[in-house]
């Protein structure tokens, strides 16, 4: 299905991100895994490559523009072009707004919003040349509903559908599509850590009456990265098991 593309995958390193570049890796995509961990993406760079795919591992900080130029430079260099871009990387830093710090704020908008700002700036260099491109932003239904104790991960999530929505209005004309993916709660990392008490709360507020896995998620970004979505842009597709409607 992805044959000779060429797909970006930022956070690859594990949960849904390594999903997404697993499940691009099994369609045929040339995958080019970023994420902060050398190691971590080297391991999944080797395990690709293992069962005849092709991986390029690239460690970075997506909200630093030096290491999201170089991450685009050697992406283009080795594949020489990018199809498409998953920003899927992001991070949370839970407080009360009257408790939250400046630091907790910033590092959160930094890295869920500005890095994916940053990336579709890259990006958008190679696709618009190639008249061709599919961005998918990772967002959250949280951005969608809010949600006490993440008014710095809400904002940054919410702010990514109308970067997503204006990105889809600039880029339409170069045939590059711009949608973004909000998935409810997903088992991974970040989740695992609740405990298990509020794990079945959570599962009691969701109509199919359970959590999500990573790769039911990375199956809405492959469709939304597909030549089947061509004429989807500008869009907000929830996975979250009915939480919001
Ligand atoms: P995770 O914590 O398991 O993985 C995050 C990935 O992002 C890691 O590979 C990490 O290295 C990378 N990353 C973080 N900061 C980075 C930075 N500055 N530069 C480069 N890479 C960076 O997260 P998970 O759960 O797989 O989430 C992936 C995405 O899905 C995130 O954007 C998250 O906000 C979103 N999401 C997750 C949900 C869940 O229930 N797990 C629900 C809704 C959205």
């Amino acid at each position: 299905m992805f044959k000779d593309k060429v797909a970006v995958v930022t956070g690859a390193s594990r949960g849904i991100g390594r999903a997404i570049a697993l499940q691009f890796a099994a369609g045929g995509a040339k995958v080019v895994l970023s994420a902060r961990s050398a190691q971590a993406v080297e391991d999944l760079a080797a395990e690709i490559s293992a069962a005849g795919g092709q991986a390029l591992a690239i460690a970075g900080d997506i909200a630093l523009t030096a290491d999201v130029e170089e991450l685009f430079r050697k992406a283009g260099e080795t594949f020489q072009r990018v199809d498409i871009l998953v920003n899927n990387a992001g991070i949370t830093r839970d407080g009360l707004l009257l408790r939250m710090k400046d630091e907790d704020w910033d590092a959160v908008l930094d890295t869920n919003l500005k890095g994916a700002f940053l990336c579709m700036r890259a990006a958008a260099k190679l696709m618009s040349k190639q008249k061709y491109g599919r961005i998918v932003n990772i967002s959250s239904v949280v951005g969608e509903m809010g949600n006490p104790g993440q008014a710095n991960y809400c904002a940054s999530k919410a702010g990514l559908i109308g970067l997503t929505k204006s990105v889809a209005r600039e880029l339409a004309r170069r045939n590059v599509t711009v949608n973004a993916v909000t998935p409810g709660f997903i088992v991974t990392d970040m989740t695992e850590s609740l405990p298990e008490k509020t794990k079945e709360d959570l599962s009691a507020q969701i109509p199919l009456g359970r959590l999500g896995e990573a790769n039911e998620v990375a199956q809405a970004v492959l469709f939304l990265s597909s030549d089947q979505a061509a004429y989807i842009t500008g869009q907000v597709l929830g996975v979250n098991g009915g939480m919001y409607m």
